[in-house]
């Protein structure tokens, strides 16, 4: 048993005026996306900070193209520390570019494990959704747009050094965001309490991201401004569901919508929210009792453990319909293109953590049973 998590971590209301105190750096870089910028979350940074670059063009999905592009930029700066700023995307960015900023090429040559020679320059992460997980794990997902395939850059250098996650930085958070990044945490945490890698220290952290996460996320939707227990819940959950993911992976449901992803540019937490249930029904078999676990510990109460885990499966479908999740069908995707992404995500590193072995039909069963949902 193996568990690595070395970021300084910093979480509460009001953290985010640490910044100042907790950074050592004569010439960091900024990294974000124009949401960030117009919801003024950069101003109680910059704020303490001063005048320092600001990239803010990356967008969601992030794209080789654009962190090729802003890594040129970036290196002329010659930063001694990357901040990102934002949810998963310029999270993921920032960690890509932190990277690049000490090694040459392009993005696309750091597919895998630990590619880098010189290690990736410090990075700072404040998350502002309450989905990513990206604040406390070691991968970076960049969308290799010659391929349209969504490559892991990871390695142990590219944990952030410091994460600093400050729930009051959601509470301008639109409604959809709000969704679609608490399904995403959602959905790390469940995949993680049932992927195959999962152990004691991952599976304790699961449960309580379960729990914290189903207890406030519906309060949390419907006014997260007068809220604030549920806020903060929201957000320790979407923080605990990354320690939890980031050494136990991910299963079939991040291997469906990573493909999605990668071909269709869709928000990556409303692409969980679709296959979710479907992928739990298909693994009910293998992991009837984890997910009776899961089902008790937010308050399901059933006979056997087969009943607790179908009703924690309808109580999921339940949530993304009142989160107002788009469906599978919504995104009009032709069904003579179930079969790529059916073979797309049997490719997925993750496919090998599922708790069920899936082959392609496997897979083409649950985007059909999610089209039909
Ligand atoms: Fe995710």
């Amino acid at each position: 048993m193996q568990y690595h998590m070395p970021s300084r971590l910093y979480f509460g209301p009001g953290e985010i005026q640490q910044v100042s105190k907790v950074l050592e750096a004569k010439n960091p870089v900024l990294v974000t996306d124009k949401g960030v910028v117009k919801a003024g979350l950069l101003e109680p940074v910059l704020d303490q900070l001063g005048k320092i670059p600001v990239f803010d063009s990356i967008e969601a999905n992030p794209k080789s193209d654009t962190i090729n592009k802003i890594a040129a930029q970036l290196r002329q700066q010659k930063p001694d520390l990357v901040i990102g700023v934002g949810g998963g995307s310029p999270l993921d960015a920032g960690k890509a570019l932190a990277l690049l900023a000490t090694n040459p090429g392009n993005i696309q040559d750091y597919e895998g494990k630990a590619k880098y020679v010189t290690d990736p320059l410090p990075f700072v992460a404040i998350p502002t959704t309450c989905g990513t997980g990206s604040e406390v794990t070691w991968v970076s997902v960049i969308t290799d747009v010659d391929r349209k395939f969504k490559m892991s850059i990871k390695g142990p250098e590219l944990y952030p050094a410091v994460s600093i996650v400050d729930p009051d930085l959601i509470i301008t958070l639109p409604k959809p965001m709000i969704a679609s990044t608490g399904m995403d945490a959602l959905t790390h945490a469940v995949e993680a309490y049932l992927a195959k890698p999962a152990t004691l220290i991952t599976d304790t952290h699961a449960v309580k991201a379960v729990g914290l996460i189903l207890g406030s996320i519906e309060k949390a939707f419907t006014d997260i401004q007068a809220n604030a227990r549920q806020r903060e819940n929201l957000m320790y959950g979407s923080m605990v569901a990354g320690l939890a993911f980031g050494n136990a992976d991910v299963t079939a449901v991040h291997c469906i919508s990573e493909s999605i992803g990668a071909l269709y540019d869709i928000p990556h937490g409303v692409a969980n929210a679709m296959f979710l249930p479907h992928v739990l029904d298909y693994n009910l078999p293998a992991c009837t009792r984890k997910m009776a676990v899961l089902a008790r510990t937010t308050g399901i109460d059933a006979p056997s453990d087969d009943q607790a885990a179908k009703i924690f499966i309808q109580k999921i479908k339940d949530l993304s319909k009142t989160l107002q999740i788009p469906t599978f069908k919504d995104l009009n995707i032709g069904s003579d293109q179930f079969p790529l992404i059916a073979d797309m995500s049997f490719k997925n590193n993750s496919n090998a953590s599922n708790p069920r072995d899936l082959d392609p039909a496997d897979y083409l069963n649950i985007l059909e049973a999610a089209h039909r949902a």
